[in-house]
């Protein structure tokens, strides 16, 4: 599916999200802290749009996903990209100062199998922040967002996307997934400490923070 959408991908999400994808983006990175010199993993990275934001920090940001579709469209980006599937991870333990995924979690066929995963290749101390829509709070605005994701966003999307489909599957993979509160005790379960997170834009995105 990501293969398919790769061409068109970066424009749709700008479109879709009304331009505040650059502003999770940079959120993401500023709840990892990242230093000068520090490794950091942007695991589902498609096409790097979210790895080259993490770059900004001085930090050193690998991309890693298993669409080379997605890797390809994203080839100009200049961050190093690794094909790799989330729940098997081509790493050695401990080699990453931090992890962090943004609209991929959801998608991964095993969630908590690709959190495991992000908590063996980070070191003990290191980082996590998984960037992922959620669960806006206010129950108006939610009621407002839910009718927007279910009606208005694919019908936009046929005209801007290059596979119109997956966006109904983007639809109704946020709808299912779960809110902050229950992804909080996922990312508990899976390894991580000291888990928190931040509602962006009244919760439409939320930032999970954890440490290893
Ligand atoms: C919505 S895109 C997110 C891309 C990018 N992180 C961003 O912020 O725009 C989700 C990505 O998850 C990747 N993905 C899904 N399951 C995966 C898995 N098991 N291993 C690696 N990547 C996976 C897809 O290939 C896709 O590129």
């Amino acid at each position: 599916m990501f293969d398919g959408v790769a061409r068109r991908y970066d424009v749709t999400n700008t479109v879709l999200s009304f331009g505040r994808d650059r502003s999770w983006r940079r959120a993401t990175r500023g709840a990892l802290a990242l230093q000068p010199g520090e490794k950091v993993l942007d695991l589902a990275a498609g096409t790097g749009v979210s790895t080259v934001e993490l770059a900004r920090s001085g930090a050193w940001a690998a991309a890693c996903d298993f669409s080379t579709g997605m890797l390809r469209a994203g080839a100009f980006r200049r961050v190093p990209m690794v094909t790799g599937d989330a729940t098997a991870l081509p790493f050695a333990d401990g080699v990453f100062d931090a992890a962090t995924i943004s609209f991929g979690l959801r998608n991964v066929h095993d969630p908590a199998a690709g959190l495991r995963e992000m908590a063996r290749v980070v070191r003990p101390g290191g980082r996590l922040v998984v960037c992922e829509f959620s669960t806006p709070t206010w129950r108006p605005f939610r009621t407002a967002y839910m009718e927007y994701l279910m009606k208005a966003l694919p019908m936009v999307a046929t005209r801007v996307s290059s596979n119109p489909d997956a966006y109904v599957y983007l639809a109704e993979s946020i709808q299912r997934w779960p809110d902050q509160r229950a992804l909080a005790e996922i990312i508990r379960d899976a390894g991580w400490n000291s888990v928190r997170w931040t509602d962006l834009t009244g919760g439409i995105v939320a930032l999970h923070w954890a440490q290893r």
